[in-house]
């Protein structure tokens, strides 16, 4: 599948799949899916089964050394990625493992930074290892939890991204202030009525000093950090390098 792809876009995803039919799902719908249909990225969704060479179409096989399921063999892996490169040979080859580094914000920063990606989605028991060396993937994953397959990764990494780009967030300021832009969660939120079930508003929010609400917020957004992301919390502020810096954008 080819969503609307003129006008040329500037963020170009591609996706390899066994189940071209997933994409672009919800992506289709709201901020990305207006962006989509405005031609602000584009989106190609391949069939890894279309690289297939032998008459039954095969993909997979069973893994070398024994055990349950099967692999996705690396010819046809490799035939896929040959093809999708083709179209944008400089985006960064990505793919959605368990095994990989843990997707954080820095890392859909730098995706939307650059011209686009090309996602490889594995399904069994995963992708034959020689095809992820030999080609340089980056191995990302989105949480210690084991999906069925990479195709709801690969949405989680694109929504991530095409927010980013320019023009797709109504208020710019909106991307820069939000959780992990600065290396902290961000501060809770309010409106109105201002007295609810016999909950107020904190009351600086409603004072209309703006320096107070901004301290405010920027204290809160430091305890919220501190407390449950003792993590993140210990990275704030430090230099401590990415696991993935140079890497993103250097495809
Ligand atoms: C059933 S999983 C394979 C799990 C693998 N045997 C393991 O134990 O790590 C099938 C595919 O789903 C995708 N997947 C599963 N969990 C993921 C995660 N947390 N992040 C990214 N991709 C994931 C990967 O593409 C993977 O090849």
């Amino acid at each position: 599948m080819t969503a609307a792809s003129p006008p040329p876009s500037p963020w170009q995803a591609s996706v390899l799949t066994l189940f071209p039919e997933m994409f672009p799902g919800p992506l289709g719908q709201s901020l990305a899916g207006r962006a989509l249909r405005e031609g602000r990225w584009g989106l190609d969704a391949i069939d890894i089964r279309g690289f297939a060479t032998d008459r039954h179409r095969s993909v997979d096989d069973t893994p070398c050394g024994g055990g349950a399921g099967m692999v996705l063999r690396p010819d046809v892996v490799d035939a896929a990625c040959a093809a999708a490169l083709a179209a944008g040979p400089d985006r960064p080859l990505v793919v959605l493992t368990p095994r990989g580094v843990p997707l954080d914000q820095r890392m859909v920063r730098g995706f939307a930074e650059g011209p686009g990606v090309v996602l490889l989605c594995g399904r069994f028991e995963g992708i034959d290892q020689r095809v992820i060396e030999a080609r340089g993937m980056l191995e990302v994953s989105i949480g210690d939890y084991v999906l069925s397959g990479g195709e709801p990764a690969a949405l989680v990494l694109l929504d991530a991204c095409v927010r980013l780009l320019p023009g797709v967030m109504g208020a710019a300021a909106s991307g820069e202030e939000e959780s992990f832009s600065a290396g902290l969660l961000e501060y809770p939120h309010y409106t109105r009525p201002t007295q609810w079930n016999g909950l107020a508003v904190p009351p600086v929010l409603l004072s209309g000093n703006h320096a107070e609400v901004a301290r405010w917020r920027r204290e809160q957004a430091e305890m919220l950090t501190r407390t449950r992301r003792p993590d993140l919390w210990a990275r704030h502020g430090s230099a401590t390098p990415h696991a993935l810096d140079g890497q993103v954008n250097a495809a």
